[in-house]
C-alpha cells in the first residue's frame, strides 16, 4: 500500500530545500570536532547547540520514539542509530554522524562517514563503497524510474565489491513527517516497485557491511551492530525527484554529493 505518498508542491519543495541545507550545514560544522579523544556525547552537544541556537531549528531524533539524543553516532561495527555517549573516539575509528533537522515543519536528513585520524584500509574501503553506492542510487532517480532500479544499482555495486547491503533498514519518504512512504530498499530488481514521480522527496541511505549483511539490535533498543562484528558504513542524502532527474537537497558547502 503506497496510497499515502505525498507529492510535494513547489512551496513544500522550497521548505524541504531549506531543511536539507541546514542538515548538511550541521555535518559541515561538526567535521573539525571529530578527532581522537572527543566523546560522541560531546559531538551530540555541539550539534544540538548549533541546531537549536544558530539554526533555530529542531533536532528531529531527540525524543523521536524515545531516542534520547539529538544525533546518531555509529562507530566501527555499529550499523546505524548509535546513541551518543561517553565513548571516546580513537585514532582509526570510522564514525557515521546522522543529522535530521526540522525547520518550518519540514525535515532534512543526511549522514556522512568521518575518519578519526587515519582509518585502517578496510575502514576507508567500506566507507568509500557505501558512498559510491549511495551516489549510484541517486544517479538512477528521475520520473518514470522505479524504486527497484535504485535498490538494484546499490546492491549490484556493493556485492561486486564483495561487501553486503543491510536489509532491515531502508531509505524513506520524508517531508512534514520524518519517516513516510515509500520505503526505499537498498536492494532489489530493476523494473520493479513504485514508479517515481516529480515532486516526491525521499532519502537514499545504504548501510554497507565489510562482512555479512546480518545485524543485531542491542539491548538499549536502538544500537544496530553487525552480527559478525565486521565494519559498517552509511551515507545518506535527501533527494527530490525533478521534472528531468534529481535534486539533492542535502548538499554541503563543497557541493559534492
Ligand atoms: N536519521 C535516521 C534516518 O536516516 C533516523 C534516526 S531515528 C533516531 O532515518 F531516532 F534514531 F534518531
Ligand atoms: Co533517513
Ligand atoms: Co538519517
Amino acid at each position: 500500500m503506497q496510497a499515502s505518498i505525498h507529492v510535494k508542491t513547489a512551496e513544500e519543495q522550497a521548505a524541504m530545500r531549506v531543511a536539507g541545507r541546514l542538515a548538511a550545514q550541521v555535518l559541515d560544522m561538526v567535521g573539525e570536532h571529530v578527532r581522537p579523544g572527543v566523546t560522541t556525547a560531546e559531538l551530540d552537544a555541539i550539534c544540538h547547540e548549533y541546531i537549536v541556537n544558530t539554526q533555530e531549528a529542531v533536532p528531529a531524533p531527540l525524543n523521536y520514539r524515545g531516542f534520547p539524543k539529538s544525533i546518531c553516532t555509529s562507530v566501527n561495527h555499529v550499523v546505524c542509530h548509535g546513541i551518543p555517549g561517553d565513548r571516546r573516539l580513537k585514532d582509526g575509528d570510522i564514525v557515521n554522524i546522522d543529522i535530521t533537522v526540522i525547520k518550518d515543519g519540514f525535515h532534512g536528513d543526511t549522514s556522512r562517514m568521518f575518519y578519526v585520524g587515519e582509518p585502517p584500509v578496510l575502514g576507508r574501503r567500506v566507507s568509500e563503497i557505501a558512498h559510491e553506492a549511495m551516489r549510484r542510487g541517486i544517479a538512477v532517480v528521475r520520473p518514470g524510474a522505479q524504486l527497484g532500479d535504485i535498490g538494484h544499482a546499490i546492491q549490484s555495486f556493493v556485492e561486486a565489491e564483495r561487501c553486503s547491503v543491510v536489509r532491515e533498514y531502508c531509505g524513506h519518504g520524508i517531508g512534514r513527517v520524518f519517516h513516510e512512504d515509500p520505503q526505499v530498499l537498498h536492494y532489489g530488481q530493476p523494473g520493479t516497485g513504485l514508479e517515481l514521480q516529480a515532486g516526491m522527496t525521499f532519502t537514499i541511505e545504504p548501510m554497507v557491511n565489510a562482512g555479512r549483511r546480518h545485524v543485531k539490535l542491542l539491548r538499549d533498543g536502538w544500537t544496530v551492530v553487525t552480527k559478525d562484528h565486521s565494519l559498517s558504513a552509511q551515507w545518506e542524502h535527501t533527494v527530490l525527484v525533478t521534472d528531468d532527474g534529481v535534486e539533492v537537497l542535502t548538499l554541503g558547502a563543497s557541493g559534492a554529493i
